[in-house]
Order: structure tokens, then C-alpha cells, then sequence
């Protein structure tokens, strides 16, 4: 693999053992996939973020880390809020544990932005090489944004953020970007009243069938929400890091890519929509979350709108970016009005909030995947109309 000038100083150990070491994983990384270079990435997203995931062990080795980050770096959602965690069901030690963490995190230079849409608050243009891990953020931010990043594990972000490269391999090349497996849905007339929750549930069975491959959708029109929605879903059920939607997403306007939709052969599945709708049930929930991804300014809209002058009944609650507040006042007075819980900058999955909590309805089909085997929780999925009625006692 070549390796420039700058590259070579930080593997001699001129800019200190962690950027050496970080630099190292790097070159192995790109060595396991024939990389030919090391690119420079616009920003990271760095994973491990809560006590939960990465426990002792990968505590004491953040800890163990020196230098700064060289390119804008944040931080993948935590398992509580930084502040006022004492008012939720939190352990204190859990949270002592979990506040360790995130500063380590902080002294590397890795902003306190603690979220899965980091999208919403920073610039990320059409080809831009980024370098992120969270699984529903990669997928969006290539099939969405059209910008390029693999799907990097906590350490390979990490090394990253503190040298500002990734080995050029997967998704960073254009012929790797190929749609490799076409969904047709069999009804495409049923999907045009679909709602967030349906493309979750679409992306649940998709992934599934896709794997790691990349799909590509024809005969849908789902706006960004629902491709935030999808994606998560996608990359849960199975390892999708990007799809496409003919005429929707931005690479299928391109001409090297139209002519490959429209010339190569390759799998075809055609979807139900009673697949989709059998993902819906009627169980009786013990509590209410929505926010996984964390919600869009939109999202957040349409909630505070059909919470306003309602009560919830159950725990009810709300995930988002901390960022997200700010503008937003009044949209977030009229969510806490009804009792919802807003927990910022927290991963629902992650979190003790959901751990064993019975039944958890939810409008994320990514949530639906991950609350049995992360939480211990029985996942219901309904609409974000559903989830507000069901929240609130109606029927
Ligand atoms: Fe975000 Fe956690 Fe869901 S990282 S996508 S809230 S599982």
C-alpha cells in the first residue's frame, strides 16, 4: 500500500504511541482489503459511545488513549443523558461508568454530539469520504447524501478521527456502489400511503433478504424520513451500508449508474405489502419510544402536533439529538406537556431506559429489530399516530 509522507511520520511514531498505534490498524485495515492508499476523510462518527456496549474493557482502553483529533469527530448516541440523567430510571453506577466514558472521549477532542443523525448538524456534500460507524448514519449518509463511508467498527473510527485517513477500499470506490439486488414491491399503489413506520417495516424484511448486498428499490417514493426509516431497518435485519432508490436517491441520477440499472441483470424479489402489514400488531404496551434515529426537525413537527393537548398514560418517551432543542423550544414545551419523556443524545437500545420493560411500541422498525435481544423488551410496531393514541390511553 503507498503510504505519503505524513502517513509514513505517524507510523515512525513522530506524532506521538496512539497516533502511531491508531495508524497502524489503519495500514493493517488497508493491507486485509488491498487497499492502494490512505484517503482523507471529512469528518467521523465514532461508536462504543455507551458503558453498555463497551463495558470495563473498552472503558480502560479509551482511557488509555493521548492525542487530539485532527478532523471534526463525534460522538455515536450514549446510553443516558450527560445531564439530568438522575430524573430517569438510571443506575448511578451505570451512570458514573457511562460519564467516564464520554470524557474520555471529550479529551481525545471528540464533540459531545451525541447522536445517530450527526447529518443534521454538520454539512456533508454528494462524494464526500467520511468515516463513520454507527449503522443507521452510514447508510444514510451513503445512499441519502451520496457521500462515501464503510461501515467502521469503534476502533477503525477512532484511528480515523486521531489521523484524519481511511484505507481507500468498499464504498469509498464508485464501481463498489452497484445496486446488487432489485426489490419490486407488489403493490406499488398501497405503498403510496405508507408512513415512516411501513418503509421501517420494509426495510426489516429488505434486509433480511439482502444481507450485506446493496439493494436497489424501483416503484417507491419515499421522502428522506422515510429513507432514514428504511436504512435503519436495512442495516438491522441485515449489514445494507447503502441502497438505492430508482429516480429518489442521488447516484441513481447519475449516467454510469442508470446505464447499470438499466443494462445489468441481477436478482429480482418482489415484496408483499402483506409482509409489511403483518409486522404490525395489537399488543398492549408497557411503555412508548420513538427516535430511533434520533428524530429530524420534521419528525419532531409531526409529534409535538399530535401530542399537543393530550396526556400520556404509560412512559412514553422521546429520543433526539441534544442540538435538536435549540430553536425548537416550543415544540419541545408541547411534547413535555403531555408527560413524554424527551431523553437527549441517548440511544434507546443502548440505554437501561428500555432494558426488560414488557412490551415497548415503537414506529423505528430498526428499534423493533434490536429490543428483543438488546433490551429484553417485546417489540410492538405501529405509526407515530398509533404509538401517540396507544401512548395515551386511546384506542
Ligand atoms: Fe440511533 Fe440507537 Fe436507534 S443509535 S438508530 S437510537 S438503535
Amino acid at each position: 500500500m503507498e503510504l505519503d509522507t505524513y502517513d509514513k511520520a505517524v507510523l515512525n511514531g513522530e506524532y506521538g504511541e496512539t497516533k502511531q498505534k491508531m495508524m497502524e490498524v489503519l495500514v493493517s485495515l488497508g493491507k486485509i482489503y488491498d487497499a492502494e492508499r490512505l484517503i482523507e476523510v471529512k469528518s467521523v462518527q465514532v461508536s462504543g459511545a455507551s458503558y453498555k456496549t463497551v463495558g470495563e474493557e473498552g472503558l480502560s482502553w479509551v482511557n488509555s488513549l493521548s492525542g487530539k483529533v485532527v478532523v471534526p469527530s463525534f460522538l455515536n448516541p450514549i446510553g443516558m443523558p450527560r445531564l439530568d440523567w438522575e430524573s430517569l430510571d438510571i443506575p448511578s453506577d451505570f451512570a458514573k461508568k457511562q460519564l467516564e466514558l464520554t470524557s474520555a472521549y471529550a479529551k481525545l477532542g471528540i464533540k459531545l454530539t451525541c447522536t445517530c443523525t450527526p447529518y443534521y448538524y454538520q454539512i456533508v456534500e454528494r462524494g464526500d469520504h467520511l468515516a463513520w460507524s454507527e449503522s443507521s448514519a452510514v447508510v444514510y449518509a451513503n445512499s441519502v447524501l451520496g457521500a462515501r463511508t464503510n461501515r467502521e467498527g469503534g476502533p477503525s473510527a477512532l484511528a480515523s478521527a486521531l489521523t484524519g485517513k481511511t484505507p481507500e477500499y468498499g464504498l469509498h470506490i464508485v464501481k463498489n456502489r452497484l445496486p446488487q439486488i432489485e426489490f419490486h414491491i407488489d403493490n406499488p399503489e398501497a405503498a403510496k400511503s405508507w408512513t415512516n413506520a411501513h418503509y421501517g417495516a420494509l426495510g426489516i424484511v429488505a434486509g433480511a433478504i439482502a444481507g450485506n448486498k446493496i439493494p436497489l428499490f424501483t416503484g417507491i417514493r419515499p421522502n428522506r424520513d422515510m429513507l432514514k426509516s428504511m436504512g435503519a431497518a436495512m442495516a438491522a435485519s441485515g449489514a445494507v451500508a447503502l441502497f438505492h432508490v430508482n429516480e429518489i436517491t442521488p447516484e441513481t441520477r447519475f449516467p454510469f449508474f442508470k446505464k447499470h440499472i438499466e443494462e445489468d441483470k441481477r436478482e429480482t424479489v418482489i415484496i408483499e405489502v402483506a409482509e409489511i402489514d403483518e409486522l404490525f400488531s395489537e399488543l398492549e404496551p408497557d411503555a412508548v419510544a420513538v427516535g430511533c434515529p434520533h428524530l429530524s426537525k420534521e419528525e419532531l413537527e409531526s409529534l409535538a402536533s399530535l401530542l399537543d393537548g393530550r396526556k400520556v398514560v404509560m412512559p412514553f418517551y422521546v429520543f433526539a439529538a441534544e442540538e435538536l432543542k435549540r430553536g425548537n423550544e416550543a415544540l419541545y414545551s408541547k411534547i413535555l406537556k403531555s408527560g413524554a419523556k424527551i431523553v437527549p443524545d441517548t440511544c434507546m437500545v443502548v440505554s437501561p431506559l428500555a432494558d426488560h420493560k414488557g412490551c415497548i411500541m415503537t414506529n423505528s422498525g430498526k428499534a423493533f429489530t434490536y429490543l428483543p435481544s438488546m433490551c429484553g423488551s417485546i417489540p410492538r410496531l405501529g405509526t407515530l399516530e398509533e404509538c401517540v393514541k396507544v401512548g395515551c390511553g386511546e384506542k
